[in-house]
């Protein structure tokens, strides 16, 4: 029988049984996921959309890569930006997920049933701008994605990591700890009906790599002159990293 490999700090599988027990977990939980997004986070993800959409520095006409992209959240926003001569590729793992974001088509979207550490079939040097929100830290093989990433930006593309963060104030710890570590369990597994999905989040959060660390994950992966920031009082970061200007190694 194989070995249980589990991180350090919690109880999460790693490899595969981690990523089929997150594939699952959003299959299950995606007709409520926007709903309980936007509780969650008390709206403010609209505002951290924004955020991404500025750091890629993408214009009218270019084209957007959204790995990870769930229902399509952020993948909206990104075509609305790029506008009718740009397009935008979503990707994910969660057929649920990707049913749910194609309720809400738009002519410069395709979406596409696919892993963000495999892009088998994208062509390299492709997108103006890279982009995964939320989805890293249920991604054990970073290297993997980030290597991915870097090779289907054209060169000095941009790439944009959005991801929840444990703060390092006392003030904000102490909030995150009651909203993060108590409600949203309680809360999300009440509408959601699915408890479990919700106890994951904080746990996925603890087993994430430090943001500095994250930072060095990027640039040994190709991305060049990352830098990070802090949003929300300290619960988000936003990495971003540009594509190597001779292309992809
Ligand atoms: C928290 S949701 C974020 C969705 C969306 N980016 C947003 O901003 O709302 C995380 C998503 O990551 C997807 N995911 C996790 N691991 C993945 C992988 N290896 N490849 C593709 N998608 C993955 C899940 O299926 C889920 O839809």
């Amino acid at each position: 029988m194989a070995r249980r490999s589990r991180t350090a700090t919690t109880n999460l599988p790693t490899g595969e049984e981690r990523a089929n027990l997150v594939r699952d977990m959003f299959d299950r939980i995606a007709g409520r996921y926007e709903l309980l997004n936007a509780v969650m986070t008390a709206g403010l993800y609209r505002i951290w959309n924004r955020k991404v959409i500025r750091a890629t520095g993408l214009r009218p006409g270019d084209t957007a890569l959204d790995l990870a992209c769930g229902t399509g959240s952020l993948t909206r926003e990104l075509a609305e930006m790029v506008g009718p001569e740009g397009s935008v590729l979503g990707i994910d793992f969660s057929a649920e997920m990707l049913r749910a974001a194609k309720e809400r088509p738009a002519p410069n979207v395709e979406y596409r049933l696919g892993d963000a550490t495999d892009l088998a079939g994208v062509p390299s040097a492709r997108f103006d701008a890279a982009t995964i929100a939320y989805g890293a830290r249920n991604i054990p093989d970073l290297d993997g994605l980030f290597s991915e990433m870097a090779r289907v930006l054209k060169p000095g593309g941009t790439a944009v990591c959005l991801e929840i963060a444990r703060p390092t104030d006392r003030l904000s710890g102490a909030f995150y700890g009651l909203w993060f570590d108590r409600i949203v369990p309680k809360v999300g597994g009440m509408i959601s009906g699915d408890p479990q999905a919700y106890a994951y989040l904080p746990e996925s959060v603890k087993a994430f790599v430090a943001p500095n660390e994250l930072a060095v994950i990027m640039e040994r992966n190709g991305l060049q002159n990352v830098t990070w920031d802090r949003l929300g009082g300290g619960i988000i970061t936003l990495h971003r990293g540009t594509g190597s200007p001779d292309g992809p190694r």
